[in-house]
């Protein structure tokens, strides 16, 4: 199948396109590139250096499915531009919709996230099991990310008929090895603080809830839906997660796979912000429809990470921080132009 893969130059995108073409895909790739192109030089695929906001109806042409996962992708760049995540995440959504319906293309996967759930609690509550989240559970998003998501989702749903077969899928924080790789997402950032600092931070002692995902096991999902049953995830949503680990847990794993190798980590307890994001949530709904639970562990994961690490100095760069390196970004482009090239 030719498939548009918007932001297959990303994180969870260069992942998806290895297996994309492993499974005989041809993807075509839209993407601003934030990252440079040469995570993808490994394999064969057309490359559309453009944005989603600008989207035009030709780069469609002789597409079958999209797999839409472009965007700004978590809370700290979301907040930096809460403009730009909108017309990104949300505007920009509504419009690929509408030209994947023109140009007939009826299968349409969205990368959304667990975030949507953004459940809090208060320190006093850590203790307690907290509220697990289906994909019934009603949403109240607060944060910038979270609510272009919803609205992304509402606008996909609202839009699925006999013609169109979209697919959301929620995802939980992502971890493991990616051509393009991203050390600010819990664990890897635990492997990252692991061999840089010696030592991890834990938040409140860490007791906070999250579910976790495999990178691989995300791009899974995506490939599976250009070969499932159109009845079957035809303007459906589905949790994709492994499973629901406590930050302690995650911070537990990482320090202990160093210690066997003879290089003790440190855990050291920092104060609670007052509201701290602990949910749990639940991937029933994935294995009974589309029979794929989610398998690869954090444990393995962590393992396979360590052995292809880069060094500490390499480990440091910006790049494999979205923040950071948008914020560089910002700082060497001065003229207007060229900054409204970056957002
Ligand atoms: N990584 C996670 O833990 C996680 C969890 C849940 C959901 N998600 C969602 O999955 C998707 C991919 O996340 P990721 O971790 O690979 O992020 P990423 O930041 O590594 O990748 C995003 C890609 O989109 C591209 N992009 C950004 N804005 C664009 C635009 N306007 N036009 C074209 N391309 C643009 C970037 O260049 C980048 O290659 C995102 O939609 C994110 O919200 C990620």
């Amino acid at each position: 199948m030719r498939v548009l893969v918007t932001g297959g130059g990303g994180y969870i995108g260069t992942v998806l396109c290895e297996q994309l073409v492993a499974a005989g895909h041809r993807p075509v790739v839209l993407d601003r590139f934030f990252w440079g192109e040469e995570r993808l030089a490994h394999l064969e695929v057309e490359r559309i250096a453009g944005d989603v906001r600008d989207i035009r109806e030709e780069w469609l042409d002789g597409i079958e499915a999209v797999l839409h996962l472009a965007g700004l992708s978590n809370d700290p760049t979301a907040e930096y531009n809460t403009e730009a995540n909108w017309q990104m995440n949300a505007v920009a959504t509504e419009r690929l919709v509408a030209l994947c319906k023109r140009k007939k293309i009826e299968r349409f996967t969205f990368a959304s996230s667990a975030s949507v759930y953004d459940t809090e609690s208060s320190a006093t509550e850590l203790d307690r099991s907290p509220i697990m989240c289906d994909e019934e559970t009603v949403l109240a998003p607060r944060g910038a990310y979270s609510l272009s998501k919803v609205h992304a989702e509402k606008a996909i749903l609202a839009a699925a008929d006999d013609g169109f077969a979209p697919v959301i899928f929620r995802q939980g924080t992502v971890y493991g090895w990616s051509p393009r790789m991203r050390f600010d997402l819990v664990v890897n950032t635990f492997i990252k603080d692991a061999v840089i600092n010696r030592r991890l931070f834990l938040h409140g002692g860490g007791w906070m809830w999250r579910p976790l995902v495999d990178v691989s096991d995300v791009a899974r999902v995506h490939v599976m839906a250009l070969e499932a049953p159109l009845d079957r995830i035809r303007g459906r949503i589905f949790n994709v997660l492994e499973e629901n680990y406590q930050i302690r847990q995650l911070a537990m794993l990482v320090a202990g796979s160093f210690a066997i190798k003879n290089a003790p980590i440190e855990l050291v307890e920092t104060p609670l912000p007052k509201l701290v994001r602990n949910y749990r949530m639940s991937n029933a709904k994935l294995s009974k429809a589309l029979d794929f639970t989610p398998s690869v562990t954090v444990l393995e994961s962590i393992q396979n990470m360590i052995d292809k690490l880069p060094g500490a100095e390499e480990l440091a760069h910006p790049q494999y921080y979205n923040i950071r390196w948008m914020t560089l970004l910002e700082s060497v482009h001065t003229s207007q132009r060229e900054y409204a090239s970056i957002y």
